[in-house]
């Protein structure tokens, strides 16, 4: 398969084969140099082909956000899966307990004894054993126990559960993406490595030392020299970086693979419209304001989106694109703009080599 970039059909949702394979490869180098097990996110790109990839680097398993995309996974084959979100209920377990009987070895990231009791149900309906993450909250205030005895308490609660192994802490600092500069973001790191610590201690003291400190995110794996303590690094979003990951300095204009290919269909003196609203990019926002980002053409910004009509908009007296124009629009946040997609384009040297179903888009169960 192979045809001209230029030839297909918009707005389409196209991934750079090289820039996504150095940027794989330059993560995972980060995390061997510091030590640290790679453990990378999938929720980004919802492909069985990248997991695969990120396996045959060196990963030594993958996370993912459902169990929906945990069931892709394994359809494909991966067997070493964390679920870092916490299960609740009997469907739930049920599920869970049918991926342990196909041979999955889950871990599974928890911050409640309810949660906690979901998986070992799932584990005594699968005959089999489940890891446990406890996650603890660095700040971000999402999920997470707070710093403090009640993070041991569960812990505890988890190792005498039959079915369950108490295996570590987790922790995911999503906040730092809002740190306005890069002594912010050391900030949120370092609180963060001091509360994993101080835990860690306490653990150890209870006689429960932790196997497993799991850290999180890209701005994290930008910054691998930083995460003392830790012993396993989940980035997600680096395989294709994004608007925000750039504006949080945590990769380089070069790194930017995705892209949404669009064609603008109408314009004006100073605004133009493309083919792409927000059906096809996510509405996050960012600190730069606006909805995306055009490589190359700085002075044009997605401003305005609408479901299928998106808005770009210039300063006065630069050119703008002409109607018919074909446009690369890289997204504030591109594992929300994936799941919008029914498919991938990979492209190299501006030649289509590879269009994948985004397998694990919409799987949010
Ligand atoms: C729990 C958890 N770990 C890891 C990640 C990956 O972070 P990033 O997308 O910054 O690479 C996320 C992203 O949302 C997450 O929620």
């Amino acid at each position: 398969l192979s045809w001209d970039l230029e030839a297909i059909d918009t707005p389409a949702l196209i991934a750079d084969a090289d820039i996504v394979e150095q940027n794989l490869a330059r993560m995972q180098a980060a995390a061997d140099a510091a030590g640290l097990h790679m453990w990378p996110h999938t929720k980004t790109h919802k492909l069985p082909f990248l997991a695969e990839r990120q396996m045959a680097l060196g990963a030594e398993g993958i996370t993912v956000s459902k169990l929906g995309e945990a069931e892709v996974m394994r359809d494909a084959g991966f067997t070493r899966i964390l679920l870092h979100y916490p299960p609740l209920g009997e469907a739930k377990a049920r599920r869970l307990a049918a991926l342990v009987a196909r041979g999955a070895e889950m871990r599974v990231a928890l911050d409640s004894t309810e949660a906690a009791d979901t998986v070992a149900r799932a584990a005594d309906m699968a005959g089999g054993s489940i890891d446990i993450l406890v996650e603890i909250d660095p700040g971000m205030h999402r999920v997470g126990r707070q710093p403090g005895p009640e993070v041991l308490d569960l812990a505890r609660y988890v190792a005498e559960r039959p079915g369950l192994r108490f295996l570590g802490l987790t922790s995911y600092a999503g906040h730092i993406s809002a740190a306005p500069d890069e002594a912010g973001k050391e900030g949120v790191l370092q609180h963060e490595i001091d509360v994993l610590g101080a835990e860690r201690e306490r653990l150890e003291r209870a006689g429960l030392p932790p196997a497993v400190v799991s850290v999180g995110g890209t701005h994290h794996g930008a910054r691998m020299d930083r995460l003392r303590n830790a012993t396993d690094v989940r980035p997600g979003t680096y395989v294709y970086n994004d608007r925000n990951i750039l504006a949080g300095d945590s990769c380089r204009p070069e790194d930017l693979a995705a892209a949404v290919l669009v064609t603008v269909v109408s314009r004006n003196a100073s605004w133009a419209v493309v083919d792409g609203g927000s059906k096809a990019f996510s509405f996050d926002t960012s600190p730069l304001g606006g909805y995306g980002l055009v490589p190359g053409q700085p002075e044009l910004s997605l401003d305005r989106m609408n479901e299928e009509h998106g808005v770009l908009v210039w300063p006065e007296g630069a050119a703008g694109p002409r109607v018919g124009e074909r446009l690369r629009i890289v997204p504030n946040h591109i594992c929300a703009t994936v799941n919008l997609h029914d498919r991938v384009f990979f492209h190299r040297g501006g030649l289509v080599e590879r269009v994948l179903p985004v397998a694990g888009r919409g799987r949010m169960q």
